[in-house]
């Protein structure tokens, strides 16, 4: 059964502003310095088939940033996919800010968009043969409102396509954490920032019956985090921004059956001293460097892929 081998990476969290000097002192002082670094970086990346933004490319949601962030990913050599972020849309219709609409036609100027019938930026696509890749939008929209929410009619839609597509191995895209780890202290202070509950419980049952996932991933709360449900990997990114800056990279070696997803994440250094709470953000050391095995359903009795 032959395997393949895909690597990608994630990149969480710029939060672009035009000038330098950001609105909070734990963020990077210069954003645009970090998204530069990061695409240098990832140029470097043997074999790197794509990359994928998981949310809050830009901070004030205003066009500006997001021309600056085009013009910086233009340098990039690998396809790359978008997915939105609380900051990234205001619908409220103040001035200087995009909307999910003029968000929609920006991405369009970047990438081929399949979107979903549900109002939302949600969308559908195979970057590789097998892979799928879906990104969801759980954003508000009301500036810079931090709770997920996922809407009946985007979880009615991703079960409908789910079944359309139940042979690829899917990556999931969503800024908010559908789950972000078992520890109470996670529990009440990301309340506000995940998914609410009942709606990650549709979310998983979902992907539980679609059986071949390789990742949820998500952004949003500035601090790593890697928690398997049921054998489904959910990862939250560590942030571009800050307060520890850095992104990660996958490999994924998969074959029809199974699969394994090798992750490690790339600190890049920011000049100037930081605070010494970073090292709290920095999460566990699962959170910046392991491997998830991966199965799909009804493949308990297989070989396990090559390592
Ligand atoms: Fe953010
Ligand atoms: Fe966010």
């Amino acid at each position: 059964m032959a395997t393949q081998r895909i690597c990608f990476a994630q990149v969480s969290d710029v939060h672009l502003m035009p000038e330098t000097g950001c609105r909070c002192w734990w963020m990077s002082d210069s954003p645009r310095h970090q998204l530069e670094a990061a695409v240098a970086h990832l140029n470097q990346v043997p074999d790197l088939h794509f990359v994928v933004f998981t949310g809050d490319l830009v901070d004030q949601a205003d066009p500006q940033s997001f021309e600056l962030f085009q013009e910086i990913l233009a340098q990039l050599r690998v396809p790359y996919y978008l997915s939105l972020g609380n900051h990234d849309i205001d619908t409220l219709g103040r001035e200087g800010r995009f909307n999910r609409e003029q968000f929609i036609r920006w991405c369009q100027r970047q990438f081929p968009l399949p979107l979903a019938p549900t109002g939302y930026v949600d969308y559908s696509l195979s970057p590789l043969p097998g892979i799928r890749l879906i990104a969801l939008d759980a954003s508000l929209g009301q500036f810079p409102l931090p709770q997920g929410v996922l809407r009946p009619s985007q979880l009615h839609w991703l079960g409908e396509h789910l079944q359309a597509v139940p042979e690829e191995w899917l990556i999931l895209l969503i800024h908010q954490p559908p789950f972000i780890s078992p520890t109470h202290m996670d529990a009440v202070l990301f309340r506000k920032y995940r998914l609410r509950s009942e709606q990650a419980a549709a979310l998983h049952t979902l992907l539980a019956d679609h059986g071949r996932v390789v990742a949820v991933l998500s952004g949003h709360l500035h601090v790593p985090r890697v928690y398997v449900q049921d054998g489904i990997p959910y990862l939250t990114a560590p942030p571009l921004v800050g307060p520890v800056s850095a992104l990660r990279v996958f490999e994924l070696d998969v074959n029809p059956r199974r699969g394994i997803l090798r992750y490690h994440w790339v600190h890049l250094p920011e000049p100037g001293p930081r605070p010494l709470w970073h090292g709290l953000v920095m999460g566990v050391r699962r959170d910046r460097w392991g491997q998830i095995p991966l199965r799909a359903k009804g493949a308990r009795s297989l070989p396990a892929v090559a390592q």
